[in-house]
C-alpha cells in the first residue's frame, strides 16, 4: 500500500512513517518544512534502513499534490499537515484557517482528481471543548474553544458532508488525546521550535537545563492535586492507530471516528513526578495562574477504537517519559538543519 503523508516530517507524521514501512507499506512525505527539518528523514532511514521519498510542497498547492499522487499511485492519504498552537491561533486566525480548513480542501479536491478516496485525518480531543463528564466517547457533543480547535472542527465537518455526497470514500477522523514519547530508538521525538507551548517538551527542556523551571499552570482544578488532568499516549501507540485505521477501515466506504488515548488521565504532578523517575533529574517547578481555554481534565473512551480497529494503547506513562529524556538527552538542541 503506498500512502501519502502530509505533514511527514512532523512530530506524530514521522514516528507514522516508521510504523508503515515497519508493517510493510510505502510513505511518500508531503510537507512544506514550516515546522520541521529534512533531517528528519535520515533519521527515518537510521532506525528502518530503508529511505522514504520526500516531496517538498504546500499541501494548498494542487497541481503539486495531484502531481504526486499520480506519479507514485498513492492508494490512500494521511493528513498530518497544519498548524497546531493553540495560543498561536487566537492572534493568527486566518492563518490556521487557511492551512488547516482551505489547505485540506485542495487536498481533498487534489485526491478526487487522483482517483484517491481513502483519507485518514489529524483531528483533535480539543473537538470536544469542555467535557460535560469523563471518559469522553465519540458521541459527545463537540465545540471549539478557539481559532485552532474550531479549524479541526470545520474540517470534521466539511469531511462529513463530502462523505454525505461521496459515500463511496473512506474518511477516517481521529481524534488524538495528548500525544507524547518519542522513538525508543532516541533518533527521533518532539522538536518544538522556542519556547514549547505542552507539557512535555517543557518539562524535558527543564530536565536538560534548556529552561529554568516549569510553570504549572493552576492548582485549584476540582481534580485530585488540582492540576490538569490529562489523557497522555505514547506516540509509537498513536502511530500504530494509522496502521490498525488504514488495514481495518481504509478501504471500507464510510466516515469512521474513533477516539485514539489510552483511557486514562494523569494530572501535571503526575507527569512531573514520571519524569522526574525516568531521567534521574529534578524538574524544578512554580505554581503559576490558570492558562485561559484549559479545562480541567480530558480523557478518552477508546473501546470503539479496541473493538473495530483492534488497536489498543499499551506503552506505560513510564516508558512515554523514558522515550522522551532518551531523545532530549541524545539530542538537546531537537534535529541538526
Ligand atoms: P508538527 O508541527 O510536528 O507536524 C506538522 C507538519 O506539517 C510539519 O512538519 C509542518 O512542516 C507541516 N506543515 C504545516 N503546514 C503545512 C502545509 N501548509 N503544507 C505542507 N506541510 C505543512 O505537528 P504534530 O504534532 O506532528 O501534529 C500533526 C497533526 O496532528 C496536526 O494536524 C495537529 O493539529 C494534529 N494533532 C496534534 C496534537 C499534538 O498534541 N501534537 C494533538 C491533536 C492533534
Ligand atoms: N501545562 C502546564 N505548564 C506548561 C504546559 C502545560 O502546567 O508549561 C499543563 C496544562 O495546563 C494542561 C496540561 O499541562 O493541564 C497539558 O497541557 P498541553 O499544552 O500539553 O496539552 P493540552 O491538553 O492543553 O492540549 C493538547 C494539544 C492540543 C489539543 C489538545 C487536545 O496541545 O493541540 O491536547 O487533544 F487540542
Amino acid at each position: 500500500m503506498k500512502v501519502l503523508v502530509t505533514g511527514g516530517m512532523g512530530y506524530i507524521g514521522s514516528h507514522t512513517c516508521i510504523q508503515l514501512l515497519e508493517a510493510g507499506m510505502t510513505p511518500v512525505i508531503f510537507d512544506n518544512l514550516y515546522n520541521s527539518k529534512v533531517s528528519v528523514n535520515e533519521r527515518i532511514q537510521r532506525v528502518t534502513g530503508q529511505s522514504v521519498e520526500f516531496v517538498e510542497g504546500d499541501i494548498r498547492n494542487k497541481a503539486l499534490l495531484v502531481d504526486t499522487m499520480k506519479r507514485h499511485n498513492i492508494d490512500s492519504v494521511i493528513h498530518f499537515a497544519g498548524l497546531k498552537a493553540v495560543g498561536e491561533s487566537v492572534a493568527k486566525p486566518l492563518e490556521y484557517f487557511d492551512n488547516n480548513v482551505s489547505g485540506t480542501l485542495v487536498l481533498v479536491d487534489a485526491m478526487r482528481d487522483a482517483g484517491v478516496t481513502s483519507l485518514v485525518f489529524s483531528s483533535s480531543a480539543t473537538v470536544y471543548g469542555d467535557p460535560a463528564s469523563v471518559p469522553i466517547t465519540e458521541d459527545f457533543p463537540t465545540s471549539a474553544t478557539n481559532p485552532y480547535g474550531r479549524s479541526k472542527l470545520m474540517v470534521e465537518e466539511c469531511l462529513t458532508d463530502f462523505h454525505a455526497a461521496n459515500p463511496q470514500w473512506s474518511i477516517t477522523l481521529l481524534r488524538y488525546f495528548n500525544p507524547v514519547g518519542s522513538h525508543p530508538s532516541g533518533d527521533l521525538g518532539e522538536d518544538p521550535q522556542g519556547i514549547p507551548n505542552n507539557l512535555m517538551p517543557f518539562v524535558s527542556q527543564v530536565a536538560v537545563g534548556r529552561r529554568e523551571f516549569l510553570s504549572v499552570f493552576g492548582d485549584d482544578y476540582p481534580t485530585p492535586d488540582g492540576t490538569g488532568v490529562r489523557d497522555y499516549i505514547h506516540v509509537m501507540d498513536l502511530a500504530d492507530g494509522h496502521i490498525a485505521a488504514l488495514n481495518k477501515v481504509g478501504q471500507q466506504a464510510g466516515l469512521h471516528i474513533f477516539n485514539l488515548g489510552t483511557g486514562n488521565g494523569s494530572s501535571v504532578l503526575d507527569m512531573v513526578k514520571a519524569f522526574e523517575q525516568a531521567s534521574g533529574k529534578t524538574v524544578a517547578y512554580k505554581i503559576a495562574p490558570r492558562r485561559p481555554g484549559d479545562i480541567a481534565e480530558c480523557w478518552a473512551d477508546s473501546s470503539k477504537a479496541e473493538t473495530i480497529l483492534q488497536w489498543k494503547a499499551t506503552r506505560s506513562l513510564q516508558q512515554m517519559c523514558e522515550d522522551t529524556w532518551h531523545w532530549q538527552s541524545e539530542n538537546p538542541k531537537g534535529y541538526p538543519e
